[in-house]
């Protein structure tokens, strides 16, 4: 089974964890995507939230009930990728998210959900985090600051570059990424905790306690990961 296949076959699945009346907050990404585009096609009456503009843009396209935050404060499920996702002791899943670059938007709408399935290829799935370089958020004129004290925590922290652009890529909200190629992350509650003290961190790619299931696609079809 191919990369994409595995995609195509968790977002299904996912689908049945909707039900008419819900609502629903879409995550971003290329995993995201093939599932909003089967939400759309299984007809559910549904209203939702998007992460980001792209995935509002998409929703919206398809000709799905988008509204925000604003007016629906309160989620009963969100749904989205991840980047990597491990099992850790004491905590449930694990999660690096960003490598989009909706890491705030998807941060504040997973938390405003009663529960968040994350659907994943089983590449993602982990022993510890780290190998893919943790997405750190950051208002634009801080980056003087923040990216030094980054680096001084061993973090690895460089400048997200636009796709096909001169300069930086911009978030949704218009701050800078700071991909942190950081290797292993053994204590992610501490590094979540040393990032988020730096002043002028707008939110980092660690999602931790918040994914309620996993739904991972390998060859032997899609699994049910609890936390
Ligand atoms: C978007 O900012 C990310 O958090 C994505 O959800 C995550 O990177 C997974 O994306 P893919 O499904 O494209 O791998």
């Amino acid at each position: 089974m191919t990369q994409d296949e595995a995609k195509g076959l968790v977002a299904k699945r996912a689908t049945e964890f909707v039900k008419d009346g819900m609502v629903v907050g879409l995550g971003t990404g290329t995993t995201a995507t093939i599932f909003i585009r089967e939400l759309a096609a299984c007809g559910r009456k549904i209203r939702c939230v998007a992460s980001s503009d792209a995935s509002h843009d998409l929703a919206a396209s398809l000709g799905m009930s988008v509204a925000t935050l604003a007016e629906l404060p309160e989620l009963d499920v969100y749904i989205d990728g991840a980047d990597e996702i491990a099992k850790v002791k004491g905590m449930g899943f694990a999660l690096i998210k960003g490598g989009g670059g909706a890491l705030l938007r998807e941060k504040i709408v997973a938390s405003a959900a009663k529960s968040f399935i994350v659907v994943a290829d089983s590449t993602k799935m982990v022993e510890v985090l780290g190998k893919f370089p943790l997405p750190v958020e950051v208002i634009k004129m801080a980056l003087p600051v923040v990216q030094p004290r980054l680096a001084a925590l061993g973090l690895n922290p460089k400048l997200r570059q636009a796709k096909n652009e001169a300069g930086p890529y911009l978030t949704d909200e218009g701050n800078y990424i700071l991909d942190c190629a950081c290797g292993r992350i053994e204590d992610p509650e501490k590094t979540a905790a040393a990032i988020r003290a730096v002043v002028g961190v707008v939110e980092h790619g660690l999602f931790l306690g918040m994914a309620t299931l996993a739904l991972v696609a390998g060859e032997d079809g899609v699994s049910e990961v609890r936390p």
